[in-house]
């Protein structure tokens, strides 16, 4: 079984894609195989007959193993709207177990890391009953989270990390990522959180920069299991 790393955010568009491509850089450089997947996309470009995503494109871009868009982004849907919706609207559903088997040929490509994007939040509804977050613990994934600093991020991250605790997966850590080039008091927040969260600060990625990741992350990969050959 590949090693899975979902990364989920504190809302959309706080980075998650961003925290994505700095970690399949990040895991590269120290020579580890990759695969990048993005489950379920919306706000996807027609191209001829096919659906695209930029998140998608970019973690298959920065993956080491070439893997067809498809397998890279199995759900893709073109209205920029909560997915279950935007299914909906096409006449088809989302649950739990097409998830699980459209991202099955991805999961089990060889590789030693599959970093998977979510959409959206840590609850994002699939249905009215089901969240991704079962999917995720279905295939046990150890998850990062990405906070996205900017006003409010605070309740957001503290409500996130709790969720994720209770559906009982390995939390490797948080991300603070500055999306907001201007946002007062950053030092003070990013302060908060690390006395606050009950997961490990894996490190800051400053405004249009590379991450810069907390030593405690390679330990912490190791203790998951996820560092297979170093
Ligand atoms: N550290 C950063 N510095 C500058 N811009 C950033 C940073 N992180 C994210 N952004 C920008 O913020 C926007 C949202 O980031 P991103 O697309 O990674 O969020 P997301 O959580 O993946 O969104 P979605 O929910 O749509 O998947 C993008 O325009 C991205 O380039
Ligand atoms: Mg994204």
């Amino acid at each position: 079984m590949n090693n899975r790393i979902f990364i989920t955010g504190t809302d959309t568009n706080v980075g998650k894609t961003y925290v994505a491509v700095e970690l399949l850089q990040y895991l590269a450089r120290r020579g580890f195989s990759t695969i990048g997947l993005k489950p379920v996309a919306t706000g996807c470009q027609r191209q001829a007959t096919e659906l695209y995503n930029s998140d998608a494109l970019a973690l298959q871009q920065h993956a080491t193993e070439p893997l067809p868009y498809e397998r890279v982004n199995p759900i893709a849907f073109v209205e920029p709207v909560a997915p279950h919706i935007a299914a909906q609207k096409q006449n088809k559903s989302l649950d739990t177990d097409f998830i699980l088997q459209t991202c099955s040929p991805a999961l089990n490509h060889p590789a030693d890391i599959v970093v998977i994007e979510g959409a959206g939040g840590w609850y994002l509804p699939l249905n009215h009953q089901q969240t991704m977050a079962e999917v995720v613990v279905q295939w046990q994934a150890s998850v990062i989270l990405t906070v996205g600093m900017r006003l409010g991020c605070l309740n957001h991250a503290l409500l996130t990390c709790r969720a994720i605790r209770q559906s009982g997966v390995p939390l490797l850590g948080w991300i603070a990522n500055c999306i907001d080039e201007q946002m007062p008091y950053l030092t003070e927040n990013i302060a908060t959180l690390r006395a606050m969260m009950d997961c490990a600060y894996l490190g800051l990625i400053p405004y249009n920069q590379s991450a810069r990741f907390d030593d405690r992350l390679d330990t912490i990969l190791k203790r998951n299991g996820n560092v297979c050959h170093q």
